[in-house]
């Protein structure tokens, strides 16, 4: 017999399978109900982009975009190619056709190769790309955009961590840096978890100052020194970070690490005069919407787009992986990205880990059973199921139509199986008779009904 290789989905990646898809149905339609009511908009952006959007946004030393982006060529076609001629001056050619420079012949191959492309590990920087591509400052400000679907990053896969995984994200543009607007971005999520009945969530916030000399470099300047103070009982990975990125230090998840990482300066008493006032005036704003919170001044998130308000959220019943959303402010990001001066404030909820913990909190989806089973036998039996299958079904009720023939018996087994919670009985003498036999399942009593009845009697039950 041939060897038949078995497929199995990519490692970090995996199906999502009824009934669970129905309880990423109730969050997703959760979400579009809270956001509308916040007066947001959906945005679709490609699930692919340059390489260098990411690049740019992220942050060339962060883990996403260093270690953890999909990224291939994206070769252009024949057609492409001859519609694009690469200019190559004759004089950069010897006499053999050769290149002379060797930065031609570099630029040449990597035409060839065509354009660096990402798959998507975020979507702030797509819909910062959006909002410049459509000149979406020229509408009324700000613009409040959010969005969902797949995200890539090549991480470790473990609970709650894949390469392929979900994002639930919003973000608002343009405008102004209201403390208020970050007050209300913070309120809908909150709002959105208790919707969709996430209990116990928590919301740590910090602000990370901006890149003004007296405000985050300074503290950054101090931390940098109280760091050296302790290299030698750092790891390997905040030594690394000590020239890249200090404050990621600050991230550090290793036990021996935490006592030496409570006694450096907090960036709180390093703030400049407006982001003091900006983070006061956002707790304000959070007191005033009755959100709680707690200050976390360790907070402060693995991209670099962040400035001021950073946020994040954690959900029991997920281990190690416990943050269900991260967000902040970003204002900048647009203009890096070649646009206008843009002030920005979003968040990403991690879909795949709210769906884990309303699980482990037993707000899982219950099996979608069918509303009604027909059980039919005969050839004019079939013709009137055909046709009450129809009328059930464009009532809004779930209808399974066995295709054959199947003795009573084993059609009710079959119902039984499928959850049903009706079965209708459709035998040659119901239909000449016109009083058809309904079953409950549950409890194994029979009604009969003329074929209006049953409608109403089942919209009745629902
Ligand atoms: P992030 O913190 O990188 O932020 O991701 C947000 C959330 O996505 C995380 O809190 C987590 O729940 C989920 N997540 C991230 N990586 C994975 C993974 N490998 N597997 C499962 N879930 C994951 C951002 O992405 C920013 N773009 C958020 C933002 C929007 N900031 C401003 N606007």
């Amino acid at each position: 017999m041939a060897n038949k290789s078995k497929f199995q989905a990519i490692r970090g990646t995996r199906d999502l399978l009824p009934p669970e898809t129905g309880l990423w149905n109730r969050v997703e339609e959760t979400a579009h109900g809270v956001f509308g009511t916040f007066g947001f908009g959906e945005i679709r952006p490609p699930i692919f982009e340059p390489t260098e959007l990411f690049a740019r946004a992220v942050g060339g030393d962060t883990d996403i975009v260093s270690k953890e982006m999909y990224s291939f060529f994206d070769r252009p076609s024949t057609e492409e190619q001859t519609a694009r001629p690469f200019e190559m001056p004759p004089e950069s050619l010897t006499a053999s056709g050769e290149f002379l420079d060797r930065k031609q012949k570099e630029t040449f191959q990597q035409y060839r190769k065509g354009e660096s492309t990402t798959l998507r590990p975020e979507a702030t920087a797509s819909v910062c790309r959006a909002y410049i591509e459509h000149n979406m400052q020229q509408l009324p400000q700000p613009v409040k955009l959010y969005y969902m679907g797949p995200m890539f990053r090549r991480e470790r896969p473990q609970k709650g961590r894949y390469r392929q995984f979900y994002q639930i994200g919003a973000e608002v543009l343009g405008g102004s840096d209201a403390p208020a607007i970050d007050a209300e971005v913070i309120e809908m999520v909150m709002t959105f978890f208790d919707r969709v009945g996430l209990s116990g969530a928590e919301l740590d916030i910090n602000s990370i100052g901006h890149n003004a000399p007296d405000c985050r470099p300074a503290y950054v300047q101090k931390l940098k020194a109280a760091l050296e103070q302790v290299k030698d009982k750092l790891g390997a990975d905040s030594l690394r970070r000590i020239e890249t990125n200090p404050l990621r230090v600050l991230d550090s998840k290793l036990e021996h690490e935490q006592p030496i990482i409570a006694t450096l300066p907090h960036i709180a008493d390093h703030l400049c005069a407006d982001c003091a006032a900006h983070y006061e005036a956002v707790k304000r704003h959070l007191e005033l919407r009755g959100v709680f919170f707690k200050e976390n001044w360790r907070l402060v998130r693995g991209l670099d787009y962040y400035m001021r308000t950073t946020f994040e959220i954690t959900a029991k019943g997920l281990g190690s992986q416990n943050a269900v959303c991260g967000g902040g402010r970003y204002d900048g990001l647009v203009e890096l990205l070649g646009g206008p001066p843009t002030k920005g404030i979003g968040f990403a909820i991690g879909e795949d880990r709210l769906i884990l913990s309303l699980q482990e909190n037993g707000k899982g989806a219950a099996p979608p059973g069918r509303d009604v089973y027909i059980a039919w036998m005969g050839e004019r039996a079939y013709a009137t199921a055909v046709r009450a299958a129809k009328d059930l079904r464009n009532a809004g009720f779930s209808v399974e139509l066995p295709p054959t023939e199947l003795k009573f018996g084993k059609a009710l087994e079959r119902a039984d199986k499928l959850g049903s919670r009706y079965a209708l009985i459709l035998g040659d003498n119901e239909v000449s008779e016109g009083s058809w036999t309904l079953k409950t399942l549950a409890d194994g009593t029979q009604q009969k009904f003329t074929e209006p009845e049953l409608l109403d009697f089942l919209e009745g039950s629902k």
